[in-house]
């Protein structure tokens, strides 16, 4: 029955699940040559386990010359070089299934790199049989359309002079898009998934998938749409049919977990991917609480005006909306591509144990699939970076330089990376006191943040009140809870810009969860009818004893209760 309170209660492994993202060039490096790698993982496969997370996203690890860290895909059926071999990817399946832990490829769907051999031979001549698994402007027809790429200030469109004509690329100027319309691409890709899901994968998060089709019309963009690459972008006229072809060739053929990463799409978009009766993917991950804090005209730089609390709330509950009957949502603080989740939405200085539990306790106890970023679990923070030359990333080199070309104001574009550069995360992860945070005995590829001394997987083990032992606290419980699964979500204090509490109802069970979002005490007063039973689960020592229906609570603290209504 499509579209009503039956499927939102359903029972599902990856509804249930507690995702945990790796970043694997950050994890851990197994053969010192300072890039993590899949032996690395391996060797960490009882910390993984001991987390209590039951689902690995593994960030792109397929050939490639990471113009794009990997989603720069040169070989689909191939690891990279750096990252291992086959072999090892099979023993890192399948110690995590013997650990009864699943894993997803991050599947690249819009773009190869350049180096693919299908672009190598697409490039060659108009003839190739290769030639239609891209988008090409002969330059006979004028200069292509006006299109803007993600990350190069020049636009979307490369010259080629050995075919005389135009290729495109929505992403970095080595990532050409794949043209879907082609029936033979679309086989390639299906193929391909299918090899990975016969080793025993167990599902995709889908990269940037709703790019995969476009209007190839290309008609003049809207002034209003100029900058919006996403609206108008993506989402053209063929999207549904080749997920659904997708759905029917290839993942309904297994039990498996599908999430796309939906940049761009509304709210209302979503379940005509992830409603029941649509037969296309189980769920999608949004981006709205993405930009909140950046500046809405320029998502590199920041802008504190646009920081609420209620904002967050109006986000995460209309995205509840959307999921409540049916589809499913993903809840997640950061990934590869933001800040630190601490440094965004947290306090990483006077707070940062305090605030970090808080963070957890959200995204456990929130409605859809928990995504936990690595490193998240000990408190990692943003590095801000004081130099351009530490940077890795093309998305904030491209624009430094685009920058300095124009004489823009590159102190102030430094100053923002601090808080915006997706190199934020990408640090090593910080496994122990010793040189390079026990990451790698060699030169790291992207320095290693300097906190690491006091900030490391090690230390957190032995202080009995570190937030990775809290994580494991509340990870436990979110799997102990079926209503914090399956439990409907009704925000409460809607109004208040620094309390985020909210209910989750399922059967009999009844939870309510208090967050205190701000460096003061504050009082929350109990709802009328509602009678405080159990406390779950609270990020400060001392059991909260309500005072005249009131609860004073610390700088972020965050406490859940089981309650029963009058
Ligand atoms: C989204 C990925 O998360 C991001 O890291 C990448 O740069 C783009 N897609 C392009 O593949």
């Amino acid at each position: 029955m499509p579209g009503n309170k039956y499927f939102s209660t359903q029972k599902k492994w990856w509804k249930e699940a507690v995702v945990y993202q790796i970043y694997p060039r950050s994890f851990k490096d197994s053969n010192d040559d300072g890039i993590g790698d899949l032996r690395g993982i391996i060797s960490r496969l009882d910390y993984l386990q001991n987390l209590g997370i039951n689902v690995i996203w593994l960030n792109p690890v397929f050939s490639s010359p990471n113009d794009d860290m990997g989603y720069d895909v040169s070989d689909y059926r191939n690891i990279m070089k750096e990252m291992g071999t086959i072999n090892d990817f099979e023993e890192l399946l399948e110690g995590l299934h013997q650990r009864g832990i699943k894993l997803i490829a991050d599947l690249v769907l819009n773009h190869t790199s350049d180096e693919h051999e299908w672009f190598v031979q697409s490039k060659s001549s108009r003839t190739n049989p290769y030639r239609n698994f891209y988008h090409w402007w002969p330059a006979e027809k004028g200069t292509p359309p006006k299109r803007f790429s993600v990350f190069h200030e020049e636009g979307a469109w490369i010259y080629n002079e050995t075919t005389d004509s135009y290729f495109l690329h929505y992403f970095s100027r080595k990532q050409p898009d794949l043209n879907w319309e082609n029936p033979l691409v679309r086989k390639e890709m299906y193929d391909m998934m299918k090899f990975w899901l016969d080793k025993g994968v167990d599902g995709f998060r889908l990269d940037a998938f709703t790019f995969i089709s476009k209007d190839l019309s290309f008609p003049p963009i809207p002034e209003k749409y100029q900058n919006d690459y996403f609206s108008y972008y993506a989402s053209g006229p063929g999207l549904h049919d080749y997920i659904k072809e997708m759905t029917a060739e290839v993942f309904s053929r297994y039990d498996i977990m599908t999430v796309g990463e939906a940049s761009g799409i509304t709210h209302e978009q979503a379940l005509l991917f992830t409603g029941t009766d649509r037969k296309e993917i189980q769920s999608l991950y949004h981006f709205d609480h993405a930009n909140w804090g950046r500046n809405k005209n320029n998502l590199y730089y920041p802008d504190a005006t646009n920081r609420k609390l209620t904002d967050l709330k109006k986000i995460f509950t209309k995205w509840n909306t959307a999921f409540e009957n049916d589809g499913w949502g993903a809840v997640y603080l950061t990934t590869h591509d933001q800040g630190r989740m601490i440094s965004r939405f947290g306090n990483d200085t006077s707070y940062r144990n305090e605030s970090s539990k808080l963070l957890f306790t959200f995204l456990l106890s929130m409605r859809g699939t928990p995504y936990i970023y690595q490193g998240d679990e000990i408190g990692m923070c943003n590095i801000r970076f004081e130099k351009i030359g530490d940077y890795r990333d093309l998305h904030t080199i491209n624009y430094y330089n685009h920058l300095a070309a124009t004489g823009g104001d590159l102190k102030s574009f430094i100053d923002a990376q601090k808080e915006t550069a997706r190199d934020n995360s990408r640090t090593p992860f910080q496994w122990n006191p010793d040189t390079n945070a026990g990451f790698t005995g060699g030169n790291p590829w992207i320095k290693v943040n300097p906190d690491y001394n006091r900030i490391n997987a090690e230390t957190a083990e032995t202080d009995p009140d570190s937030i990775l032992h809290f994580a494991r606290k509340i990870i436990a419980l979110r799997k102990s809870l079926p209503v914090l699964v399956y439990g409907d979500y009704k925000l409460i204090e809607e109004d208040s810009e620094t309390l985020f509490v909210f209910t989750r109802q399922f059967e009999n069970e009844k939870v309510l969860v208090i967050l205190n979002f701000s460096d003061h005490r504050n009082t929350f007063t109990i709802p009328a009818g509602f009678i405080l039973m159990k406390e779950l689960i609270n990020n400060y020592p001392v059991k909260t004893v309500p005072v005249n229906n009131q609860i004073i609570l610390q700088p972020w603290q965050a406490i859940v209760f089981k309650y029963n209504i009058q």
